[in-house]
This record gives C-alpha cells, structure tokens and sequence, in this order.
C-alpha cells in the first residue's frame, strides 16, 4: 500500500467520522432507540427515599473485542522485515497506529494465537506475550485517542453516569476485563475472579447483594458462570442481571469472520487484514450459530444446505478446507446445552431490533464464490428470533423474575452507551435489591 492509499483511506475513515455512521458490529445501525414514554425516575431520588445513600456493588463484564489487551514482543519472529522483534508493554487492542497498512500486519502476527491439540487450549505464540488491562481503564475509551466515537468510547458513558450517582471504582464499581480471544470454556480464572470479587464486593458493603451488568459475549460468560453456583449462593449474593444484546445461540459474524475475516466496525480495516490472526480465535468457534437456537440453514449454494449442527459445520470447514485446528476448537466449543440453562437470578434483558441482522452467506454458484448475506430483523449482530428465545423459555425455568426490554432502533453496541437504555440500567439498579 502506498502513501496516497494511506492518505485515502484516513481521510475516508475521517469521513466516515463525520456522517456518525460509525457503529460496533452493525455497519447498518442509523436509527435511536425509542423514547420510553414513562418517566425517568432518577437513582437519586429512589436513594433518597427508600434506603439512603447506600448504593449495591456492581460487577461489569464485557463482550467481544471489548476489553484493552496489551502486548510485550521479545525476540519475536515475524515474516516481516519491517515488524519490530522486540517491544516493551504496550496498549494493542485498540491503538488505531497497529492498524495502520504494513503495520497491521505485524498485528496480525503477534495477537494471533497457536492451539495446541493436547490440552485444547490456545497460547501467545513463541516470543509473544499478551495481557488484558484491568479495571475501568480497560473498558472504556479502547483507544484513549479515539474516545470521541461512541463505539470506542464503549462503557465510558455508562460509568461516566454511574459515577456521578457515587459509585466508586473498588467500592462498589468494579468492571472486570479479560482476554475475549480465547474461549469462555478456557477461561476459568476469570470464572474464579468473577466470585472472588462479588463475594468480596459484599462484603465491604455490609453485606448487601451484588448487580452483574454484561454486554454480549459477558452474557455467555455469565450464563455459564451461574450454571456453576449453588442456588443458595446465588440468592444470597445475586440482586439482578442485566444482560446487554445478549448474542444467545451464535452470531453469523463467527462465520463470516472465520471466512472472511470482521473489522469490528472499525473503517480503516478490511477483514482480510486481519483474517489469519481471527481464525486463531477459539471465541469465534464459540459464537458459530447453533441449533436448536438456529433452525434454518447458515450457508448455502445451489447444491447444498448447511444447517447450524456439528455435523454439517464441520462439513463446511472440510470442504473449505480449514486445518485440523479449526475442527478440534469447533469441537471444544459446541454448546453442550448449559449456555441457554436459567440463571436462577432475577434477569433484566436489554435487547437491539430493529436492524439488518445476518442470517444466512448464500453462495451464487459454489462455496467461496461471490456470495449474498440474507438479511433478518435483529441487532445488527444477533437475529431477534433467536435472542429472544431466552426471553421466552426462562420463565418457565425459573421462579425469579426474567423481563426483556426490547429497543426499536437499537444496535448491538447501544445497548451500552445509549441514554435512554443506561437510565433504564440506573432505574433498575435503584429498584431491585
Ligand atoms: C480448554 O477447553 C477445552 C474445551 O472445553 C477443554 O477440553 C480443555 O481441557 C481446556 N483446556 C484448558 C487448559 O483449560
């Protein structure tokens, strides 16, 4: 790529700054949420009247792409001359300067991982070192020089809110990050840090019950963390769930991204770019759609159907010729039924529609060909016919309530820095105890 191509495709991401078209996941995502047509009742106010000015703790937990990872190189190998070998600590997800031509490259390099069949888990590649950044700092403003887009603001906005109402970090606010690469199946300390830090939260707040706010793949991270309590434990420390565009059964991005390669809606990058690297990712083999969440097929040619079982997904990624490693992750993350278990806790679903959502890669002539993404209502991201699956088999599951608000307009990422949606998150918090 020269230096006009450079200069061109700043200036169009410029533009694209501009029109506001900018948008997490949902390139399509123009519209707002609608108005609630009741009034807002403030945090303050409830505080002032029910219980003081004491405030629950609140546990935060991201979703995909959502949480800053550092990297250390050190007598890194890279095929490239022009990447560096070696590198002290330095901010890569997100730093819009690794993205930049040649040197996105080098990206793709060192943030990709390497499985290893006999403990089925993916490490740093040799000479590579990478780490999430904790605490608020590592989910708001993914890029600190980017911060003006919303989408990269990410939960500024929401604690920025939050904290205006007292909530202080290490008190009562404590957002965990954790490296959304890998899978949530392998991610068992974090699982451990999740109830070491609500048991503690508790604790220093005489006691009182914890809420746990998640957004997308902190959803599954969730669901599956509750599937691990004890009742007891969970009626004892959980006050509410708050999950935010919940991607329940798969996304289509998995797919796409495993093929294609996905930007994640940032506009200088194209998916090519960055497809090696994202076929390393064991949390894109988690997100392909499964049934029964999904029923139709996800891709399709003039001869053939692939539906959204094992069996036919690793049909595709034989007949797409994917390596060993692919089908082994595939294997490791086929949903064994406990993502879609009820939590058992009171469960306050925030949900996008609304959007043109991917459902189906319809090939013209033959797989890897030209190609149609069909289209379905969603978030942009998650079909609503499948997200709202939970909203439906939930409360049949369990006695705690399960209420799903569902946002007109709403993308994948607005569930998190919307107004309107974080002042239903704040009346929530300040109703349920
Ligand atoms: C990673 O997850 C897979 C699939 O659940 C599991 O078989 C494997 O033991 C895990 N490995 C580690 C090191 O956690």
């Amino acid at each position: 790529m020269n230096f006009f191509e450079t200069i061109s495709k700043i200036l169009f991401f410029l533009l694209f700054l501009q029109f506001g078209v900018f948008s997490f996941l949902s390139p399509d995502n123009e519209k707002k949420p609608k108005e609630k047509d009741q009034d807002l009742i403030t945090l303050a106010s409830i505080n002032s009247n029910n219980k003081g000015m004491q405030l629950d703790p609140i546990i935060i937990l991201p979703g995909l792409g959502g949480s800053r990872i550092e990297a250390k190189l050190e007598n890194f190998d890279s095929n490239h001359w022009f990447c560096k070998e070696n590198k002290d600590w330095f901010s890569t997800w997100l730093n819009i300067e690794v993205l930049v031509p040649e040197i996105i490259e080098c990206f793709n390099e060192y943030f990709s991982f390497e499985y290893d069949p006999e403990t089925r888990y993916s490490y740093d590649k040799k000479g590579a070192s990478t780490r999430p950044i904790t605490g608020s700092k590592g989910l708001e403003n993914l890029d600190p020089t980017l911060s003006f887009i919303e989408a990269i603001a990410y939960f500024a906005k929401m604690l920025e809110k939050l904290r205006t109402f007292g909530y202080q970090e290490g008190k009562t606010l404590f957002p965990i990050t954790y490296d959304w690469r890998l899978s949530p199946r392998n991610l068992t300390e974090l699982f451990e840090l999740v109830k070491y830090t609500i048991e503690y939260a508790s604790e220093i707040n005489s006691g009182s019950k914890v809420h746990l706010i998640s957004h997308s793949m902190g959803c599954f991270i969730s669901t599956l963390f509750f599937a691990q309590q004890t009742q007891e434990w969970k009626d004892r420390y959980i006050a509410t769930w708050i999950p935010l565009s919940p991607p329940m059964g798969g996304v289509m991005d998995s797919l796409i991204g495993l093929f294609y390669g996905i930007n994640f809606g940032i506009p200088i990058v194209t998916g090519s770019e960055v497809l090696s690297m994202e076929r390393t990712f064991p949390s894109l083999y988690f997100f392909v759609p499964h049934s029964p969440y999904w029923t139709k097929p996800v891709v399709t040619t003039p001869t053939k159907e692939y539906y959204p079982t094992l069996q036919d997904i690793h049909q595709l990624l034989s007949d797409l010729d994917f390596p060993q490693s692919s089908h082994d992750m595939l294997d490791d993350n086929w949903d064994d039924g406990s993502v879609l278990t009820a939590p058992g806790v009171p469960t306050f679903f925030q949900i996008g529609s609304g959007l043109n959502t991917p459902i189906q890669i319809q090939y013209s002539d033959h797989l890897g060909g030209d190609y149609n993404i069909i289209q379905a209502d969603g978030d942009g991201c998650t079909p609503s016919e499948v997200m709202t699956i939970a909203c439906e088999e939930w409360p049949k599951q369990q006695t705690q309530t399960v209420e799903c608000f569902i946002w007109g307009g709403a993308g994948h990422g607005d569930t998190v820095s919307d107004d309107v949606i974080i002042e239903e998150v704040i009346r929530i918090l300040a109703t349920h105890s």
